[in-house]
């Protein structure tokens, strides 16, 4: 009924959601990674769950609790990530990347703890595959929706993730902005989309916030069709 399609606009399609950190590992007992939280990207997984949606939520090691109806995969790395969300792409409808994906991991990954040795150390990266960028080359009738995490210049850095990755839309925000970004209750948001499209969310709680994104991205898809 229509009264269904009201309440549960995302019944029928299959939600990927990514979150959380990653840890690239140094040797058995030393990782690099950063300080995501997990809220944002667990409180997509609860609003595209709660709006009926087929929901999986990939994620880095978080502290979160799982959302109900919420099928849950755990990951560790970047390339663990990658491979996840690889499974699950062919099936899905939209793919929300909310995680903070490490760029770099050691190039080398020491099998022993590395023992210190008098003076300075230095720590070889390589380049992680940047998974939206890889599923933007790969789509066919997926939607792509990234985060961007800026500390200046969120409308040209949007954009220019928005087209590089070919992504439809992208939810920017300004992590050293009070209030918003890593480990806070509350965020703000920017949303970018294909066409020049922008709308500003004002400060609220992250799981307020996402279910008005959610609702916000539904609407402008169907006012595309
Ligand atoms: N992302 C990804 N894989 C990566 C890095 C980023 O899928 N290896 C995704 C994030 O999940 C997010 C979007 O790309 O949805 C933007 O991430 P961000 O870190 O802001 O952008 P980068 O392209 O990594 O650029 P930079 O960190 O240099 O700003
Ligand atoms: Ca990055």
């Amino acid at each position: 009924t229509g009264l269904t399609q009201e309440a549960r606009p995302l019944a029928g399609k299959k939600v990927v959601v990514t979150a959380g950190p990653t840890r690239e590992r140094i040797d058995p007992v030393r990782y690099l990674s950063n300080f995501s939280s997990g809220k944002m990207g667990f409180a997509m997984a609860e609003a595209v769950a709660k709006l009926g949606a087929d929901t999986i939520l990939i994620s880095g090691p978080v502290s979160e609790k799982v959302p109900e109806n919420v099928h849950y995969i755990p990951v560790e790395s970047a390339q663990d990530m990658l491979r996840a969300v690889e499974n699950e792409f062919p099936t899905a409808d939209w793919v929300i990347k909310s995680a903070a994906v490490a760029d770099y991991r050691p190039a080398v990954v020491h099998s022993k703890k590395m023992k210190k040795q008098p003076g300075n150390a230095v720590l070889e990266l390589e380049r992680t595959t940047d998974i939206l960028a890889t599923l933007g080359e790969r789509k066919t009738h997926q939607l792509l929706i990234g985060f961007a995490a800026e500390t200046n210049d969120v409308e040209t850095y949007a954009k220019e993730k928005l087209a590089r990755k070919n992504a439809d839309y992208i939810l920017a925000n300004d992590v050293s902005e009070e209030g918003s970004g890593f480990g806070t209750d509350t965020n703000r948001i920017h949303l970018f989309g294909k066409n020049n499209h922008y709308h500003e969310f004002p400060q609220m709680t992250k799981s307020a916030l996402a279910m008005d994104i959610v609702r916000k991205i539904v609407e402008l898809e169907r006012e595309r069709q």
